[in-house]
């Protein structure tokens, strides 16, 4: 029977019962109905500051661009000659033929960026996790994870053999509560987001290591949005703390500051070894191409060079967050430049979405398990490259949809 033949008979859930969970899974179908679906929305353009999305520009406030590099010509040059060099891609796993000179210089580079003996990179952030936390953790072993911690952290331990725990949201004392109870263990690992994605707050990192350090657990900072965004000099969340010789390990990503796709661990030299040799991403998967891994690395001069791009970043985030504050919209405890709107209902958070797209303005809605439930957010960002007539054109869509959905009083004539 045809392939085709066959979909059709499933859909009349005759034939292989395995797939009827598709055929009955509804909620996409759902949200169209509404008229408020904004999920894979087709960008026509780079990620500036504006996209171009069916034609019409819009203010882009959902991208993870920070410094605002992805359309950068130097970064591109660097991903261009680097493909007339080695070609569009590495044909294999860095274990076995995929490693190119190209990568040891990207490792070395962000070793001596990330002020750490040593660094690996891998194809994306989110293996960096699967592959690291998964071969550190092992059989006797505890890993304590923040509960916001990200997708990746939580299918990282999952795939360990090691037990899972988790603590409160940015709550030390929850976390020494449940280190002091834990007497089995052979080791324990906490790994915790630097800056957290969804809401922008920031981990407090001080007195995790603090109580990590009275239990002698190993702690892994997850810094996906500190890098290039917190800390003197952009070195992340550790950095901002003070703490770079106190964390043992620190993941980033190369998709979000660094303008390209791919992600790295760094830390201690026979750590950094042992999970080169036994990550599986890092093994079973293909090398960052060569294109990704020149960018990543032109943008680690960029981040060192031009350390007014940070302020920029920091400028607009303090102008557009006192922005919708003077509004009246409640945004949370972000400390960085991932800004949140805290909507409630999840069909309020769709519908403002749908609205400031029309008003001119590109956001993302989050919904639960993304956040806990019944607190749907819209999640902004902001670049180092907004100017001001951005980020105005941005509030007063806002001020318009606040208004419409009941989020802000509506203005009395
Ligand atoms: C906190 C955090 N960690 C890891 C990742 C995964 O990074 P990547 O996009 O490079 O796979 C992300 C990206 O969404 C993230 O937000």
């Amino acid at each position: 029977m045809s392939k085709l033949a066959r979909a059709a008979r499933a859909e009349t859930a005759e034939a292989v019962p395995f797939f009827e969970k598709c055929y009955r899974y509804e909620d996409p179908a759902r949200v169209r109905a509404t008229g408020f679906y904004s999920f894979f929305r087709v960008i026509e353009s780079a990620q500036d500051p504006e996209v171009t999305l069916h034609g019409r520009r819009l203010v882009m406030l959902g991208s993870n661009n920070y410094l605002g590099l992805t359309n950068d010509p130097r970064v591109k040059e660097a991903a261009i000659d680097a493909i007339r060099k080695y070609g569009s891609g590495c044909a294999g796993s860095r274990f076995l033929n995929g490693t190119l000179d190209l990568h040891v210089r990207l490792e070395n580079r962000l070793a001596e960026f990330m002020r750490q003996e040593a660094a690996v990179t891998f194809s994306t952030g989110f293996q960096v996790n699967l592959g690291a936390i998964s071969c550190l953790v092992g059989k006797g072993d505890t890993v304590y994870l923040d509960k916001q911690d990200h997708a990746c952290i939580i299918d990282g331990a999952r795939l360990s053999f090691g037990d899972v725990r988790k603590f409160k949201h940015n709550d030390a004392a929850d976390l020494r509560r449940q280190l002091r109870n834990d007497h089995e263990s052979r080791g324990r690992l906490v790994v915790v987001d630097g800056v957290f994605s969804m809401e922008g707050d920031v981990a407090p990192l001080p007195e995790i290591v603090a109580v990590a350090r009275e239990f002698a657990a190993g702690v892994m900072v997850d810094d996906a949005h500190g890098i290039g965004v917190m800390g003197p000099t952009g070195r992340g969340t550790a950095e901002h703390f003070g703490l770079e010789r106190d964390v043992d390990l620190i993941m980033g990503t190369f998709s979000k500051s660094m303008a390209s796709v791919g992600g790295f661990i760094a830390g201690n030299a026979r750590v950094i070894e042992y999970i080169k040799h036994r990550a599986r991403t890092l093994i079973f998967s293909a090398a960052p191409p060569p294109a990704s891994a020149a960018a990543a690395l032109a943008t680690v001069d960029i981040m060192e060079r031009e350390p007014e791009r940070r302020q920029r970043l920091w400028d607009n985030t303090r102008y557009f967050l006192a922005g919708l504050r003077e509004l009246g919209f409640d945004t949370g405890e972000t400390r960085s430049p991932v800004v949140p709107i805290v909507v409630g209902e999840d069909l309020t958070a769709l519908r403002m979405v749908k609205r400031l797209e029309e008003e001119g303005v590109f956001v993302n809605c989050v919904l639960s398990p993304a956040t806990p439930p019944g607190r749907a957010l819209i999640r902004t960002s902001l670049m180092a490259t907004h100017a001001r007539a951005h980020l105005d054109r941005a509030l007063e869509g806002f001020e318009k949809v606040g208004r419409e959905v009941g989020l802000l009083r509506a203005v009395e004539v």
